[in-house]
């Protein structure tokens, strides 16, 4: 159905700037020491996109990559963070909430910002506002969203009056493919990053037995086909969490090939039943 795109830095947007493919994610860090050595040894080797939001661990998770940043220098890593939906009823409090952001990360900026999930008490069209000002405000390089259905991301994207949404980031993995209905198609359209959360279903697909017989096949773990498989897909990027080094690694022998054609048919058959 989709064209393999087979850069494995993604388009950001319509930014012409490019992203690592696969990121690394930061919901519910258990082991700390153990989670920061994990993401600064995935910024090496080039995973150099980290996933995060005030609402992890209640800023904390935002507090250990300030760690990170310090240690491989700012400009090493792409930051994402996510600030909750009611921070963006009004452009002082987005801003607010972004500045306590900035302080906990230890820098005067991150890459790109996103609205958590919709706030269905405001206008899609004030919280774009709201979100617009981060960037004005050279609080952020870009902007995007999260959560969003497709109709939601049709009205925010003509909402923006002065910057573009570059993301939605959204679940998506092997087995909930959902979002190919409509918001994928949307996002290849009208150039917006998709950026798969939960991509490996909290490890479950390392059980799935189709994707172990596909995995046998190219020498790979279950976990790297469900990743290749996101990322054979035009302006899909994917930031599976891990605190593990060694998972790290296996994240990154996702990267640098791909599935062919009739496998992933073989994949999108058996995920349908
Ligand atoms: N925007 C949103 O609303 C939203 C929602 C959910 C998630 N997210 C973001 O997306 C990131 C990823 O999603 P997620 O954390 O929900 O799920 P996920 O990436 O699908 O799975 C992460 C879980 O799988 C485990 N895992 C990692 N590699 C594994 C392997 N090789 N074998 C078995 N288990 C493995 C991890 O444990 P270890 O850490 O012990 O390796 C962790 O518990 C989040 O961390 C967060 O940054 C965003």
């Amino acid at each position: 159905m989709f064209p393999v795109d087979y850069l494995d830095r993604k388009p950001l947007g319509g930014t012409g700037e490019s992203i690592s493919a696969i990121g690394i994610g930061t919901y519910d860090i258990r082991d700390e020491s153990k989670a920061i050595n994990a993401l600064k040894y995935a910024v090496s080797i080039g995973l150099d996109l980290i996933d995060t939001a005030e609402m992890y661990g209640s800023g904390r998770s935002e507090e250990l990559i300030s760690e990170v940043i310090r240690s491989v220098g700012r400009s090493s890593i792409f930051i994402v963070t996510k600030l909750y939906p009611h921070r963006f009823r009004s452009q002082e409090e987005s801003i607010k909430a972004l500045k306590a952001s900035l302080r906990r990360l230890g820098t005067s900026y991150v890459d790109l910002v996103l609205i958590h999930w919709p706030d269905t008490f405001t206008p899609i069209e004030r919280q774009i506002r709201s979100l617009e000002a981060l960037v004005d405000n050279g609080l952020s390089r870009y902007m995007g969203v999260s959560n969003f259905t497709a109709r939601q991301l049709k009205v925010a994207l003509s909402s923006t009056a002065k910057h573009d949404i570059v993301v939605n980031q959204v679940k998506y993995s092997v087995v909930d493919r959902d979002v190919e209905r409509d918001l994928l198609p949307l996002c290849i359209e009208r150039k917006v990053t998709l950026m798969a959360y939960t991509p490996i279903e909290r490890g479950r697909v390392a059980n799935v037995r189709w994707l172990n017989e596909i995995a046998l096949k190219y020498g790979k773990t279950p976990i790297q086909i469900a990743l290749n498989f996101l990322i054979s897909r035009p302006y899909v990027v994917a930031i599976p969490k891990t605190e593990k080094k060694e998972r790290v690694e296996e994240f990154k022998g996702a990267l640098g090939w791909r599935l062919s054609n009739q496998d992933i048919k073989f994949l999108e058959e058996f995920s349908r039943s």
